[in-house]
């Protein structure tokens, strides 16, 4: 079963159509690039499939929309949709908590209270996003301190500490160097042997290197999806031809 399955999916802010139409899958253990000019709808898409984009003012949508079989769009309790389907935001938020209670913010607000099941959550967030070595005698210092990049490994540990089934990921590597963007790399795919994993980047090298499948879209539209490989050296569409060879974006 595919993870996510949108079907004739369109959005808007008001009255400006911002997704057209979308029909696309993403499959589980998988990860998945999305890449487009600035602009395309690719931050929409992402937050349309966790119900944030309905936290912005007049945002509205119709079409299908599917996360493991279930219609996302007629679930009541939409903490339950977001619990699923994490997402990773381009600027890593570090909650003004301690380092543990960032990991823990989600399991809390779910209502697990046993402390050796916390303690737990702790040590394996943090050992799966790579972070635990690095901060395991520091646990109670504020999350605020640590580096550009420690802090996107623990925003990535805080939304896996609520076991989600898909991981979005919004340009999670633009602010990090080579080392820390390498990390998170590793991290994803490691992942993906698990996961659902969504990530949208301008970087096409970083696509390249890391997803199986590249979509790619214009002006609300998904122009073209299909194996990385064959979409980067044989793409069908002359925009999707133009867009990689830098003429577009
Ligand atoms: N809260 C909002 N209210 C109204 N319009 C919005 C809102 N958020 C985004 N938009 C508009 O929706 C369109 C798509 O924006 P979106 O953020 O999804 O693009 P993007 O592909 O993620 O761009 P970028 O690569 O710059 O992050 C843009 O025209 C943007 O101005
Ligand atoms: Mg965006």
């Amino acid at each position: 079963m595919n993870a996510v399955e949108m079907s004739n999916f369109s959005a808007w802010y008001g009255r400006k159509a911002i997704l057209d139409n979308i029909s696309i899958s993403f499959v589980n253990r998988s990860i998945t690039a999305i890449v487009g000019p600035s602009g395309c709808g690719k931050t929409t898409l992402l937050r349309s499939i966790n119900r944030t984009a309905e936290m912005e003012y007049a945002f509205s949508c119709r079409g299908d929309l599917q996360v493991f079989g279930k219609q996302v769009y007629q679930i009541k309790e939409v903490d339950t949709v977001r619990k699923q389907v994490g997402m990773v935001y381009q600027i890593p938020l570090a909650l003004p908590l301690s380092i543990r209670e960032n990991v823990l913010f989600g399991p809390r607000y779910h209502g697990i209270r046993e402390q050796s099941r916390l303690d737990y959550i702790v040590e394996d967030c943090l050992r799966k996003v790579a972070l635990w070595d690095e901060v395991k005698d520091r646990q109670c210092d504020a999350a605020g301190r640590l580096s550009g990049g420690q802090k996107q490994r623990l925003a990535m540990a805080r939304v896996l500490a609520v076991e989600p089934q898909v991981l979005l990921l919004d340009e999670p590597c633009s602010s990090l160097d080579p080392a820390s963007t390498g990390l998170i790399e590793e991290l994803l795919t490691s992942l993906a042997e698990d996961l659902c994993v969504v990530i949208v980047t301008h970087n096409l090298f970083q696509a390249r290197r890391i997803a199986r499948q590249t979509l790619f879209m214009l002006d609300g539209s998904v122009i073209e999806t299909g194996p990385t490989d064959a979409l980067f050296s044989n793409p069908l569409d002359e925009r999707t031809r133009a867009f990689f060879s830098g003429l577009i974006g």
